[in-house]
């Protein structure tokens, strides 16, 4: 189980059919535990402006915001794959920005991979990227930069021409050189169609269980998503109640006079001291 989680890894794990694990993580305690629990990949999802940042969705997220975190979650990492997402304006201004950017998530924040959202429109640039030596995750179905244009965060490709660009869009990537592919709000049978299809392995979120791997998003993991999670998720904790229910008893005992203790939680001084201060 130690051994350094690395792309031909995923690859191989894909040939063997086994299973792939990924979370996001946005900061170094969390990364820390995930990394000793085993899972092999860990993003940094611009999902932190939603889950961690306070915003309404992931579209105000900086690259800045997101180096700062992978710098936290690199803190924290022994043996995953560690891989940035790319927020939204990051990469589709230019193939140069797309370079820059992707390259400050390696160089700065220590990350070993990006992951960027869209189908056979980002091919030129993802092929750029991997050409530079930048490995790229793809992300294909839901892709929620993309929800306003998608009519919102609905499950994609459950008609004839969506679900066949689906199919398209996952060969491009491969083309354009992706090491790995999420799937997002896909109907199982067609998350199992491009599985078999392509030679990457595809890891899915809201995409049944024939993908070679699954990923969900770590605060609806533990129960600590504050607004509504996706029926797509599988919460393993509960940690908001845990964190509410420790701050009211920590209230009460403060107000009651419970907490702090001189026998438990205070320091002494000698009498001699305190003698000579009164
Ligand atoms: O930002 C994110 O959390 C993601 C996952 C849903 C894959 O992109």
């Amino acid at each position: 189980m130690d051994e350094k989680i690395t792309i031909p890894k995923l690859r191989a794990m894909k040939e063997a059919r086994e299973k792939i694990t990924m979370l996001t993580a946005y900061d170094w305690p969390t990364a820390l535990l995930l990394d000793r629990a085993g899972i092999e990949i860990l993003l940094v999802g611009d999902s932190v402006g939603n889950n961690i940042l306070g915003y309404a969705d992931t579209m105000p997220v900086t690259m800045d915001e997101m180096i700062h975190h992978t710098k936290a979650v690199r803190r924290g990492i022994k043996r995953a794959l560690l891989v940035g997402d790319m927020p939204f304006l990051s990469y589709q201004i230019s193939a140069e920005q797309a370079l820059a950017n992707a390259g400050r998530f390696l160089k700065e924040g220590g990350a070993e991979a990006v992951k960027l959202e869209g189908g056979a429109e980002m091919a030129d640039i993802i092929s750029l990227l991997v050409r530079r030596g930048i490995p790229v995750m793809g992300h294909i179905g839901l892709t929620p930069q993309r929800a306003a244009q998608l009519g919102g965060l609905k499950v994609q490709g459950r008609d004839e021409e969506t679900a066949q660009k689906l199919l398209h869009d996952a060969k491009i990537l491969e083309e354009a050189g992706v090491f790995s592919l999420v799937l997002e709000a896909v109907p199982w049978a067609l998350a199992k169609l491009i599985t078999e299809r392509v030679k990457i392995p595809t890891i899915g979120i809201g995409a049944g269980p024939y993908c070679d791997g699954q990923v969900l998003v770590v605060t609806d993991m533990i129960g600590l998503s504050l607004g509504i999670s996706p029926k797509f998720s599988k919460r393993y904790a509960h940690v908001a109640e845990e964190i509410e229910r420790a701050a009211k008893e920590f209230l009460h005992d403060v107000k009651s006079g419970r907490f702090p203790t001189i026998e438990e939680h205070s320091f002494k001084i000698s009498e001699e001291v305190l003698q000579k201060l009164q």
